[in-house]
């Protein structure tokens, strides 16, 4: 199961502060954001706004959401998509959690921005 070829082991769940982020680069794939909320679920997206590409790793993370920090719109961490008036979608990367270590889903991950 640890050495699951569906799945990408990227480290501990400790490493996550809650309601913080990190950046993944995978290699031949986008940049990932993975985030942690503060209820401590976690969640990977790529790390591209559907706007205008700002980097929501470095957006603010409340309830299930992150605010882009370039113009404030929120996307959801659940879907991808953008909330309220905005329209758009960021590809979601299925993430598990086996012995307190975070995995994203292999393929999902090296698929580049759909
Ligand atoms: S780039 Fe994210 S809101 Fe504009």
């Amino acid at each position: 199961m640890m050495t699951d070829a569906k799945w990408i082991d990227i480290g501990p769940v400790e490493q996550l502060p809650a309601m913080g982020a990190r950046t993944l680069p995978v290699q031949g794939g986008q940049e990932i954001a993975i985030f942690r909320t503060a209820t401590g679920s976690i969640h990977a997206l790529a790390n591209k706004c559907p706007h205008k590409a700002g980097p929501l790793s470095q957006g603010i993370v409340h309830d299930t959401n992150v605010t882009c920090p370039l113009h404030n719109w929120r996307i959801s961490l659940l879907t991808g998509e953008a909330l309220g008036e905005d329209k758009g979608c960021v590809p979601v990367i299925p993430v598990k959690i086996d012995a307190g270590r975070i995995y994203i889903e292999r393929a999902a991950a090296l698929a580049g921005v759909v």
